[in-house]
């Protein structure tokens, strides 16, 4: 995508990524992700952030759109994380003069990567930049995602360029703004990379939410996905809910089965939770990457995991599922349980201890048993839906 103008002397020079099939080497990319980058035109010239190095050419072309590259008086390293620093060394190249600003932090990150050390300037937190016309505030907000991490604030547009914060999956359909794009496509991604790549820092998200309260924001520019303008507070709001995990009144029933016997259960308690009128996913654990089922588990309040036991414990699919949550942190949740077994049980055991750990409620009962589920074990499946959906929706008036 070409360069895009979000005020006068501002830009979009980003591009999209639709070749990555996986983020960090683990994330699935179905829709893409962007990299954005953007210009500051002024009697001074900043860049904040680059691209992932494989991408940095088109970068560079972007920004020839707009002015010589080696006019480029500052680079604004809001993140380290080589999907935004990776076209770094490019850029210093064309711009000899460059100065690159980041926190105190960025200064070991850029030589351990790069080994770059002269032309570093660290900023302190506050800090005000003049380019002219323009300035730039530059607000740390360690671990929202590294702990280099900052923001940089453009009181006389009054946007704020986010970094990770605010950002989601997805590369830009032919638009940049969020009135452009069809947000019920971006919203889902943007729930799976803030509980994938940003959850296990629930904490400094919302310090970076709380720090970010006096400024009067008209834009947010995140560095991944949509540009929000029309409504900025839309997703400052979903970050803010996620990053508390509380949780929408629903619940996802993730299972597991080898050869039907633990779905034939699953499907019954499906029928319980919407018997309650419960809002359900239900997702097959062997067949949905962990970052998808991760998401709706943040999505949710509840989730009820069903699962066959597999050499002693449970089965392997639910297992890494229970760890992602836990490698995240993901915390306040109700949870209900069932499980399957040939000769001897497993994987209940298995879940209830992971559960222990995670700290999440059980609720409704435990539906154990032995092959085929019985009419009455299918009876009981559906008493454990109608339990957690009850729950959750007693918990939502
Ligand atoms: Fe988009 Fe943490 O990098």
């Amino acid at each position: 995508m070409s360069a895009i103008e979000l005020a006068k002397g501002i830009f979009w020079v980003g591009v999209n990524d639709r070749e990555t099939d996986l983020f960090e080497s683990v994330w699935p990319l179905p829709q893409g992700v962007s990299y954005n980058s953007y210009l500051i035109v002024d009697e001074k010239v900043a860049l904040i952030d680059t691209v992932k190095g494989p991408f940095a050419l088109e970068l560079v072309r972007n920004i020839e759109e707009v002015l010589d590259p080696g006019k480029l008086d500052y680079l604004v390293v809001n993140h380290m994380e080589p999907d935004h620093s990776g076209a770094l060394p490019l850029i210093r190249r064309l711009a000899p003069n460059l100065k690159i600003l980041g926190t105190e932090k960025a200064r070991g990150l850029l030589k351990a990567l790069y080994g770059i050390e002269e032309g570093f300037e660290p900023v302190w937190d506050g800090q005000k930049l003049s380019l002219g016309r323009h300035s730039l505030i530059f607000y740390e907000t360690p671990f929202v995602h590294w702990p280099e991490t900052m923001m940089t604030y453009l009181p006389e547009e009054k946007i704020l360029f986010s970094g990770d914060a605010f950002g989601g999956f997805g590369a830009l359909d032919g638009g940049l703004f969020d009135y452009e794009l069809d947000l019920a496509r971006y919203e889902p991604e943007s729930l799976r990379y803030f509980s994938n790549i940003v959850g296990m820092y629930t904490n400094p998200t919302q310090r970076a939410i709380q720090r970010l309260k006096g400024l009067e924001i008209r834009t947010i520019a995140p560095s991944h996905g949509p540009v929000w303008r029309k409504d900025p507070s839309r997703i400052v709001g979903l970050y803010d809910r996620w990053s508390r995990m509380e949780g929408e009144p629903g619940v996802v029933l993730i299972y597991g089965s080898m050869y039907g016997d633990t779905e034939l259960l699953a499907e019954r308690v499906a029928r319980g939770v919407i018997a309650k009128g419960a809002p359900l996913r239900v997702m097959d654990a062997s067949r949905t990457h962990p970052s998808f089922l991760l998401a709706e588990t943040w999505r949710y309040k509840a989730l009820i995991l069903g699962a066959p036991t597999y050499d002693g414990g449970v089965f392997v699919p639910i297992e890494q599922f229970l760890r992602l949550a836990q490698r995240k942190r993901l915390q306040h949740r109700l949870v209900g349980l069932f499980g399957s077994f040939g000769w001897s049980g497993g994987a209940v055991k298995a879940m209830r201890s992971i559960i222990e750990e995670l700290k999440w409620e059980l609720v409704g009962p435990v539906v154990e048993f032995n092959g085929r589920p019985t009419e009455a074990e299918l009876e009981q499946g559906a008493a454990l839906g109608r339990a957690v959906a009850e729950r959750v929706l007693k918990g939502s008036e």
